[in-house]
């Protein structure tokens, strides 16, 4: 199945169900949002959560972009990312939770093939606040799905504040070998779906009130659920790094999981600025910056004479296309090019200003002050310098 066949399997199964198709959002938040990117498909439907009447009604389903900074240090491994597409379905009020496991099962099962004994479920198992999650444990047992219960993992919230709840995941084994242990004992056990109820809202002391109507908010991943049902061994393995792959390959020749670092961070970089954010020392800005500066520091290592500029075409116009974006692909390459030299010279300069602090490491917080107000090095640069003169 490709990337595209299975999110119209996925709205068109929720559409037979009342689920009308959400318009998808930017991944900048507006400004009064606290959090700069959107971080899952929930995340702009905050407020119809907490009560406010959507326009489009009780059930809805899409296809989000999200970008998670919480999992940079992860990425590299088979199945971490920062910017995923995020196959999305709620409930406004509407159906009760045990029915969207009904349905999760139904379309895994029936829509996308996957054998039963290849899924497990993960239930909330209750803490000094909240009770066991009976229901859930009860729909997984009348369908068969073997249960584990955890307190901590199956609590989802999107912050210290604002709606939040007890959730269940389904997970599918991913091993060579017939399945074996659980998902807390057997990494090959691969979290894809999350079904939230979003019951309460947490204030700031920390109480949890109930919300005036129960949700249900559901999310996976669409590049792990091509990963399973290819069989592949990562997400990088999918359709939508291929062509990443190709070209990255034939021109830096990266161990394998520096390729998985460059290929996340080129494709999520070309898909912020997809979304009209420019490389800056703060906010979205420093985050895109950040990442074009960890996938340059990685591949000059390989080979410092080739620049981004060699890169063909193809992946920059397949990215913005799988995301749906407008943005002119000369326009993104011109951006990443430019902010690629500027990072040249910024470590020049850095080399001959660091050259002078080597015998005076560790640094105090007034050096790493002044080499950032008065030469722009910021800290991790700074830091990155003073590693590769020892
Ligand atoms: N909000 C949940 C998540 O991001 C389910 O959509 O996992």
């Amino acid at each position: 199945m490709t990337p595209d066949r299975i999110i119209r399997t996925f709205v068109d199964f929720y559409r037979e169900r009342g689920h009308l198709p959400l318009p998808e959002s930017s991944l900048v938040r507006p400004p009064d949002d606290p959090v700069l990117f959107t971080t899952s498909g929930m995340h702009p439907l905050t407020p119809y959560l907490e009560g406010r009447p959507h326009p489009l009604g009780r059930r809805l389903a899409n296809v989000q972009r999200c970008l998670r900074t919480t999992d940079l240090d992860e990425v590299g491994d088979r199945t971490h990312l920062t910017v995923f597409q995020m196959l999305g379905s709620w409930s406004l009020g509407d159906y009760d939770p045990p029915q969207s496991l009904r349905w999760g099962y139904q379309l895994l099962r029936e829509g996308f093939g996957i054998a039963p004994d290849r899924l497990y479920a993960t239930v909330f198992g209750g803490d000094e606040q909240v009770g066991p999650d009976l229901p859930a444990l009860e729909t997984w047992r009348d369908l068969g799905v073997p249960v584990e219960l955890t307190q901590r993992e199956n609590w989802w919230s999107n912050g210290p504040t604002g709606p939040c709840g007890p959730d269940s995941e389904i997970y599918v084994w991913t091993g060579d070998s017939p399945p074996s242990g659980t998902p807390g004992t057997d990494g090959r056990w691969l979290e894809v779906w999350n079904h939230v109820q979003m019951r309460y809202h947490r204030h700031d002391d920390g109480r949890l009130e109930p919300l005036r109507r129960p949700n249900v908010d559901t999310g996976m991943g669409l590049e792990r659920l091509e990963m399973v049902l290819r069989g592949h061994g990562s997400v990088f393995e999918g359709d939508a790094f291929a062509p990443w792959v190709r070209a990255v390959t034939a021109l830096w020749h990266p161990d394998e999981s520096s390729l998985r670092r460059v290929c996340d961070h080129l494709r999520s970089s070309v898909v912020v600025v997809g979304d009209g954010v420019r490389p800056a020392n703060t906010g979205r800005g420093y985050v895109l910056r950040r990442l074009l500066r960890r996938t340059l520091t990685i591949l000059w290592r390989g080979d410092p004479t080739r620049t981004l500029s060699d890169l063909p075409d193809e992946p920059f116009a397949d990215t913005l296309d799988r995301f749906r974006q407008t943005a002119n692909v000369t326009g993104v390459r011109l951006l990443l090019q430019d902010e690629e030299e500027r990072f040249r010279g910024l470590l020049r300069r850095g080399r001959r200003v660091i050259s002078r602090y080597r015998s005076r490491a560790p640094l105090t917080g007034a050096d790493y002050r002044y080499l950032h107000d008065t030469h722009g090095l910021p800290r991790d640069l700074v830091d990155g310098l003073l590693a590769e003169a020892t």
